[in-house]
């Protein structure tokens, strides 16, 4: 691509990135970092590369949330958290998704037309976190509208004011959950949030808020990042056909195939760090206080790192892909999110004998969680 050429998708603009800036910025923005091993060099130094990056006041903030705080606040969340959240507690969810994935495929089956996104890739996960958080079974609707609330308002909670409806999304959940964390301290539970309350190390217990804040941060975190690999996933089958007929034949390359799904299209794009000191990333010169955001969808195209970068190869391996992020903030729900993504493409590949996209939209590929309608033809298997 010439310089004056305007990329046509997010992919083709990210190449060009690499290829001609790597680190660049547009206006007084924050800078984009496209290529692997400088998005790698942000995300494992914390101390120049703070996750602290709102600008709110103090006063004005939730209590500071994982995700968003640096070591060490993090650390000391962190380990109360992973206690609650090993691979054995999530294994245990296992029985749970299948169900769930096989119930919500049977019933796009009574049509040949579905939303994806309405029919598996949206109600799966929101489900399962919302079992994970003991939200009852007719709660979960009004969960999936906080959740929707509050993501779709992300960038404007952390540097401006959030919108109304965010707000009372926000204020309404945190009722809702601190009703719920009275009952089971009353009367103790055995999912996510029952574990969360209980757990107490040399660093303490969880308090109130922070709890509130970490039910939350699930949703950011964990729901419409899910909803993006199994969209993801679809897409690909739409563009890549032979994938799903491997799948369907060799059901023991799913892992793999989940594991470039993420290299390929990955859901959680670009995260943001702010600069603690004037630095350098490359040649280039970062100015302290200067918003960096590392590209991990870009990251995971570099030619530099992956062979064929843009082609799909259902068994690539090895596959170093930075799609759950790197360093003290990897990806606490990663097991749990290739389960969810695992359990739904065998679903489909079990269920339907083909699937293709109706529209081939591209355009919301790079947005963080993926589109918010995908519309697929398919055929129930015999
Ligand atoms: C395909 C799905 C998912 C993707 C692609 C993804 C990706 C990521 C990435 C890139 C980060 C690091 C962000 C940063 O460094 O700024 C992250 C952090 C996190 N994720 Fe995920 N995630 C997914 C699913 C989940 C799920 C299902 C959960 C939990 C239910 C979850 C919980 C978290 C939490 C709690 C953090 C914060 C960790 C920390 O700050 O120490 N994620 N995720």
């Amino acid at each position: 691509m010439s310089d004056t050429e305007e990329p046509v998708d997010a992919y083709q603009y990210y190449r060009y990135l690499r290829e001609n800036t790597p680190v660049s910025r547009v206006d007084d923005g924050p800078w984009q970092i496209a290529r692997y091993n400088d998005v790698l060099d942000v995300l494992r130094d914390e101390k120049t590369f703070s996750s602290d990056v709102s600008t709110r006041p103090p006063e004005d903030r939730r209590s500071p949330s994982m995700l968003f705080s640096d070591p060490p606040i993090h650390n000391r969340l962190r380990k109360l958290v992973s206690r609650a959240f090993k691979p054995s507690h999530i294994e245990s969810q296992r029985i749970l998704i299948e169900s769930q994935s096989e119930k919500l495929v049977s019933a796009m089956c009574m049509n040949s037309r579905a939303d994806l996104v309405q029919s598996l890739a949206a109600p799966l996960p929101v489900t399962v976190i919302a079992h994970m958080l003991g939200v009852a079974d007719g709660d979960i609707q009004v969960f999936k509208q906080w959740s929707d609330a509050i993501f779709g308002n992300i960038a404007d909670i952390l540097f401006a004011s959030p919108s109304p409806e965010a707000e009372a999304a926000g204020e309404e959940m945190d009722a809702y959950f601190l009703q719920r964390i009275e009952e089971i301290r009353r009367q103790p539970a055995d999912h996510l949030l029952g574990r969360l309350i209980e757990t107490e190390t040399e660093d303490g217990h969880l308090t109130n808020a922070e709890l509130l804040s970490f039910c939350s941060l699930l949703l950011i975190a964990g729901n419409e990042t899910t909803t993006g690999l199994i969209t993801a996933s679809v897409r690909i089958f739409d563009e890549f056909p032979e994938s799903f007929y491997q799948l369907k034949q060799s059901p023991q390359l799913i892992p793999g195939f989940i594991e470039e799904a993420l290299r390929f299209y990955s859901p959680f794009s670009a995260t943001v760090r702010r600069a603690t000191r004037d630095t350098t990333i490359g040649d280039t010169e970062i100015g302290k206080g200067d918003l960096v955001l590392p590209l991990m969808a870009s990251a995971n195209r570099d030619q530099d790192i992956f062979d064929q970068a843009d082609s799909f190869i259902i068994d690539r391996n090895p596959n170093p892909h930075v799609a759950f992020g790197f360093g003290v903030h990897f990806c606490l729900g990663a097991h749990l999110a290739r389960l969810e993504g695992e359990i739904a493409v065998t679903s489909l590949t079990r269920q339907l004998e083909s699937i293709s996209l109706v529209e081939d939209d591209h355009s919301q590929m790079s947005v963080l969680g993926g589109p918010t309608e995908l519309l697929v033809d398919f055929k129930p298997a015999a």
